[in-house]
């Protein structure tokens, strides 16, 4: 159906008897970002990991891209989507400079594999290294830079091959205040841009949630508590419910705080 770029229906993941994930039921259409919040282990990666085609669900249907699991080939799927998370970044191998690991974005592989790339890619890595302020880090070696200059870097990779489905798995986990705010203000500017990538982004904060966010899912032990327009979701009681201890939650300019409501 046209518009969908996310459709997952009675979705249970189970691993080794524990259940991950349980009856979810998500619609995602395309240009609209979304949030998915919810406390450690609440299945919020398990969940990006179902939508990057990276994992089979143990029961219910699952399209993405309009292709449903199981019956596509997720080589031909996973290069259509950008994946940024701690998983990817744990695989890159030693000695892999900041350069080839946003080259190898555009194959959705690891590990540099061919000598020569074309101009127009190695204009365009840099051009989202420049677009996340992070066009000085180049030529370094992944396995040297900070953490949060490993997940501008990440973000880069994931949007170097012009991805349809952008996941983004705790992008500001780690980083200081001014990186924290800087990042939260460039995946504002990338939620406005009209050609930016249907986006989902996982966070435990609601102060990480950039403007122009237009949705959001909160999880907790692996079910929704809440899915839908982020301003009807983002409640006391939602909030509450999803976290377990009571919740106050305000926006000002566009931004989410929440605080304990004792
Ligand atoms: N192979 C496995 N076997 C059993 N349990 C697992 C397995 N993999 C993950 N889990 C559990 O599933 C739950 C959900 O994990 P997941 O990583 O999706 O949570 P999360 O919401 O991303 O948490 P966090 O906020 O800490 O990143 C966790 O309790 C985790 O311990
Ligand atoms: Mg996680």
């Amino acid at each position: 159906m046209a518009g969908e770029v996310l459709q997952l229906r009675g979705v249970g993941v189970r691993r080794e008897g524990a259940t991950l994930l349980r009856d979810v039921t998500w619609t995602v259409n395309e240009n609209e970002r979304w949030v998915v919040v919810g406390p450690n282990g609440a299945g919020k990666t398990t969940l990006l990991q179902v939508a990057g085609a990276l994992l089979h669900p143990t029961e219910g249907s699952v399209e993405i891209l309009e292709e449903e699991l199981g019956r596509t080939d997720v080589f031909e799927l996973r290069p259509r989507i950008g994946v940024a998370s701690s998983a990817v970044a744990e695989k890159v191998p030693t000695g892999e400079t900041v350069l080839d690991l946003v080259l190898t974005g555009s194959y959705a592989i690891l590990g540099r594999w061919q000598e020569e790339y074309e101009s127009t890619d190695l204009a365009r890595a840099i051009e989202l290294l420049e677009a996340l302020g992070c066009a000085d880090l180049v030529k370094r070696r992944f396995s040297t830079l900070s953490e949060g200059e490993r997940k501008r870097v990440q973000i880069a990779r994931a949007l170097m091959p012009d991805p349809e489905l952008l996941l983004l798995d705790e992008p500001a986990a780690g980083l200081d205040l001014g990186g924290r705010e800087d990042l939260v203000r460039r995946l504002g500017i990338l939620a406005d841009d009209p050609a930016a990538p249907t986006t989902v982004m996982v966070t435990h904060h609601v102060e990480e949630v950039p403007e122009g966010f237009t949705h959001a899912l909160l999880l907790r032990k692996g079910q929704v508590v809440a899915s839908g327009k982020v301003d009807e979701v983002f409640t006391p009681e939602h909030l509450t419910e999803c976290f377990g201890v009571p919740l106050s939650i305000d926006r000002q300019n566009g931004r989410w705080y929440a605080r304990a409501a004792y």
